[in-house]
This record gives structure tokens, C-alpha cells and sequence, in this order.
């Protein structure tokens, strides 16, 4: 009876390599409502990879199409929403997630988040010339905004999928 009481959309924050969009999809699925990706439907409308738009426009341009496309997104029917790793950061994000939805921080420790991204090409903030202190930085900067989130759940290596599905419904 859990989709009788979603009545806003969940949305998935965290940093790359939490598990937003495994973890996203799957509760959907638990849930029975319809899961959205917020890169994926950016990527969807621009035709371009994330790394190329940020190669070819630039950050910035980024972060102004992901704030509508999140927009839209929480306009839809409630469902479960996972958004890009930076989309929380920003105060306009973060309130407009807090009045249309319910955000749910997946935490990790940065060990488990670089095992998860480092031998991915997708994440055009990890180019750097030592990715896995990069990583460390933005989970630093990142960590006390984060914590921001309505809930939160920790990701261990241990954990399936389905366990952090279980975790999140009792949160
Ligand atoms: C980003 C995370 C990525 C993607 C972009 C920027 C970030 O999404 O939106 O590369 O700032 O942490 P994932 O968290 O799904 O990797």
C-alpha cells in the first residue's frame, strides 16, 4: 500500500557513485511509480553526453538546464526522481526539492565511491590529473549540504540493492 501514501516525488541525492540511479530505479519499481533520471533526461533532450555538454557549453550551462529539467520533473506525478551529484548543491534546487518532494541523501564513504567511479569515463569532474583526491575534496565540500536532505541512508559495499530499497521505504 506504499503508493497510496507517495504523494510527492522522492527524489535521490548524493554524490556520483552513491547508487542514486540503481538504487532510484529499483524503488520505483518497488513502488510502482515511474522513475526518472534527471542526467539521463538531459541527455535525452540535448542528444549529447553529459561530458560533451560540459566540453562544449561549459558547467554553468549545465547546472541551469539540470534546475529545469528537475523543475519539470517535480511537476509530474509523484514518482521517484535520482538527480546528477552536484543538483543539491544549489539553494534553488534544494528548495524547490523540499517544497514539491522528499529527498533521500545516499551516503557512502568516499572508498566505496571511488571503487564505484573509477573505472567510469562518464564523470567529467573526475578528470583531473589524481580523480580520487578530486573526489575526496567534493565529498568534503559537499558533505554538510548534503546532510541537508529530509532523510538519509548509508550505502555499504555489503548492501544489495534491494537492501537499500528496504532502507529507504523504512527511513
Ligand atoms: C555531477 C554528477 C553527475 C553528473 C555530472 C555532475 C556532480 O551525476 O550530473 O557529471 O556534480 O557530482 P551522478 O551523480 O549521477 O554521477
Amino acid at each position: 500500500r506504499l503508493t497510496a501514501v507517495l504523494k510527492k516525488t522522492v527524489v535521490m541525492v548524493g554524490m556520483m557513485g552513491a547508487g542514486k540511479t540503481a538504487v532510484g530505479t529499483a524503488l520505483a519499481a518497488r513502488l510502482g511509480v515511474p522513475f526518472i533520471d534527471s542526467d539521463a533526461a538531459l541527455v535525452e533532450a540535448s542528444q549529447m553526453s553529459i561530458a560533451e555538454i560540459f566540453l562544449r557549453d561549459g558547467e554553468q550551462f549545465f547546472r541551469d538546464r539540470e534546475t529545469e529539467v528537475i523543475s519539470r520533473l517535480l511537476d509530474c506525478a509523484p514518482g521517484v526522481l535520482s538527480t546528477g551529484g552536484g543538483a543539491f548543491l544549489a539553494e534553488r534546487n534544494r528548495q524547490m526539492i523540499h517544497e514539491r518532494g522528499i529527498s533521500v541523501l545516499l551516503d557512502a564513504d568516499v572508498e566505496l565511491l571511488w571503487n564505484r567511479v573509477k573505472h567510469k569515463e562518464t564523470r567529467p569532474l573526475l578528470r583531473t590529473s589524481n580523480p580520487r583526491a578530486t573526489l575526496e575534496e567534493i565529498y568534503a565540500i559537499r558533505a554538510p549540504i548534503y546532510a541537508k536532505a529530509d532523510l538519509a541512508v548509508q550505502a555499504r559495499p555489503e548492501y544489495a540493492i534491494a537492501d537499500m530499497v528496504d532502507k529507504v521505504i523504512e527511513a
